[in-house]
């Protein structure tokens, strides 16, 4: 596996490989990685001849007062990772190589709607920050495809919508969150909790998991996630939002069959996200 440091360097090795008819496979990530990040590799790879993996801790899509800085930063053990992993190039670039002129003076992409509420609401400025390193990373690589995971389900609408809205010919594929054997979906951030937290934490799936049992059984929508809102407070998380959505974000609507239920949910200074797809009854 190559590590790539540079724009150029990068343009010219993909460059090699489009000339020599390679499909290219793109990961983005902020690094960290687990099992996660790893089965949106070895997804890359059966969709391209060339995966190429990105870290990049992105401080366009940090709040004010969030972790930009405290943010886990492991590229030994992450190349160590995706080397093991199948992974072709590695672009690990520095913070003014993607953004030279500075944060202020950046350019941005804005996808409206989509990029508003749930984790939007309580993030402003978030997706845009998301929006604008996808758009220059799918820019630089070109890739024929690219990989996000389901974990973050509202980045990977905001994305769908932004491949849409901007004519970029890229198939974006969406893969299965990744969780750990007592339910808990993985995630970089879980680094931050502590032995208590942690054994917290795999409530918020089974919590979601009995309220999506119950709203397929019928459950009236309003209640159910009231309740949801208690167990969760109960249970020592700080809510941060419980939601019924159509699958496509959408309000739910009567004609409504394919939903997701998502939640973000704070335990001490840790804000975990977790969601679950179903299909609501007639
Ligand atoms: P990061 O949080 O590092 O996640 C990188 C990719 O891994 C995202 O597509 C995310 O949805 C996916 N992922 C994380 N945990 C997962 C899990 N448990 N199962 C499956 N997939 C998982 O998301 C970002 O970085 C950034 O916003 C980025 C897209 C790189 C832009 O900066």
């Amino acid at each position: 596996m190559r590590t790539l440091r540079e724009i150029p360097a990068l343009r010219d090795t993909l460059g090699e490989c489009r000339r020599r008819g390679q499909r290219i496979g793109l990961v983005p990530t902020m690094g960290n990685l687990h099992a996660g990040h790893l089965s949106l590799v070895e997804t890359a790879r059966h969709h391209a001849d060339v995966v190429v993996a990105t870290i990049f801790v992105n401080p366009l899509q940090f709040g004010a007062g969030e972790d930009l800085d405290a943010y886990p930063r492991t590229l030994a053990e992450d190349q160590a990772k995706l080397e093991a992993a199948g992974c072709d190039v590695l672009f690990a670039p520095a913070t003014r190589e993607l953004y030279p002129r500075g944060l202020e003076r950046q350019t941005r992409v804005c996808v409206p709607e989509v990029s508003e509420g749930l984790c939007g609401g309580s993030r402003p400025g978030h997706f845009d920050g998301v929006s604008t390193v996808v758009s220059i990373l799918f820019n630089l690589v070109q890739p024929d495809v690219a990989c996000f995971g389901e974990k973050d389900y509202q980045q990977l609408a905001v994305i769908r919508k932004l491949v849409d809205d901007l004519h970029f010919p890229i198939r974006i594929v969406g893969v299965p969150i990744v969780r750990a054997d007592d339910g808990l979906a993985l995630s970089s951030r879980n680094g931050y909790l502590d032995a208590d937290e942690r054994a917290t934490a795999p409530e918020l799936q089974r919590i979601l998991t009995e309220l999506r049992a119950a709203l397929q059984a019928g459950a009236p929508i309003e209640a159910t996630l009231a309740s949801g809102l208690t167990r969760l407070s109960e249970a020592g998380f700080i809510p941060d939002y419980l939601e019924l959505r159509a699958a496509d974000l959408g309000p739910v609507t009567a004609s409504t069959r394919e939903a997701v239920l998502l939640t973000a949910a704070r335990l001490g200074t840790t804000r975990l996200i977790d969601n679950l797809t179903l299909t609501l009854p007639r």
